[in-house]
């Protein structure tokens, strides 16, 4: 029987989802939290101990979390990732993905290379640079989004406008990501909005609207989510998106300013789906699965312990 590791510090409801999807496929499944994996040359296999898999490592590695910490455990974390990836065991999304959807800085070029619309985004560690781009983008009349370059939910962004200051180190931690902001509101003041955009193994599946209370238009900020057609542009420019970060499924954050361009605002390499599975007719769980062992199990594992 094959075994997935579910790398996540929190099953939670996702971790169950995830659990029966690979039961009804008879995959055996175990969560793990990367804390607790080593790097230990004299045992383990090929010098890697993962709690639950000491006999035989997982034959494949399903992403739901990479916990924070110093920058050391986090480069340990995924090391884990890389390391299992060298051996041959599928990792969904893998190491880079991860690595590359996490930082919003290395996204947003990576967008721009492969010509996805995106805001005009700036990134440096120097403040005397994000204070003069916030003074010519203001001075142009948009206003700036400053966001954390690791962020997720919404937290820690914050919106800029003429007159402003920059926000401190500290909040920044020493690397500001700028970002041109787009009104999604038809009157500046109410009906906020973007969409999130699930794509895997190619194709987009899902979409939903998000209705902020405030512009942040996050589910974890209050957001109302409503399903949402996914129209052809809507589609093919959140594919295109994830092709351009290289990951095998993400959710796109996008927006629709008011001179009607669609843009991308973010890439999760590691979505949650709570709120879109709301709104969506099929088991997101066994979409994933299914492109999961489809792509990446079904062809002859080689025992690599
Ligand atoms: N450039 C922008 N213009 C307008 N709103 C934005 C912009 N960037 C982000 N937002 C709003 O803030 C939310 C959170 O930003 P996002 O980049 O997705 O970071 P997070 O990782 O915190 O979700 C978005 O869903 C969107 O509603
Ligand atoms: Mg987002």
């Amino acid at each position: 029987m094959l075994r997935v590791a579910i790398v996540t510090e929190d099953p939670g409801w996702h971790g169950a989802e995830l659990k029966r999807a690979f039961r009804a496929r008879r995959i055996g499944t175990r969560f793990l939290s990367l804390r607790h994996c080593r790097f230990d040359l004299t045992r383990g296999c090929q010098g890697i101990v993962m709690p639950g898999f000491e006999g035989r490592l997982p034959d494949g590695v399903f992403v739901r979390g990479v916990p924070g910490g110093t920058l050391e455990q986090v480069v340990l974390r995924l090391d884990f990732l890389h390391a299992l990836r060298e051996l041959g065991i599928p990792v969904y999304n893998d190491g880079r993905a991860v690595e590359r959807t996490v930082d919003k800085g290395m996204t947003s070029f990576l967008l721009k290379r492969a010509g996805v619309p995106t805001p005009p985004t700036w990134v440096c560690e120097d403040l005397a640079e994000a204070r003069t781009v916030l003074m010519r983008e203001t001075a142009a009349g948009h206003d700036v989004v400053v966001k954390p370059l690791f962020g997720s939910q919404g937290v820690g962004v914050q919106r800029l406008k003429a007159g402003d200051g920059v926000p401190d180190e500290s909040h920044c931690h020493g690397a500001w990501y700028l970002q041109r902001y787009v009104e999604s509101s038809p009157d500046g003041s109410s009906g906020w909005h973007d969409w999130r955009v699930l794509v895997i193994g190619g194709d987009s599946v899902a979409a939903m609207a998000r209705h902020g209370r405030s512009w942040i238009n996050n589910v974890a900020q209050g957001a109302r989510c409503e399903a949402a057609d996914l129209g052809d542009e809507l589609g093919r420019t959140a594919a295109d998106a994830v092709a351009g970060v290289g990951a095998d499924y993400a959710g796109v954050d996008l927006m629709r300013g008011r001179d009607g361009a669609l843009q991308v605002i973010e890439v999760n390499g590691i979505p949650a789906w709570r709120g879109l599975q709301r709104v969506t007719g099929f088991s997101i769980a066994e979409r994933l699965v299914e492109d999961f062992v489809t792509r990446h199990l079904s062809r002859p594992l080689e025992a690599v312990c």
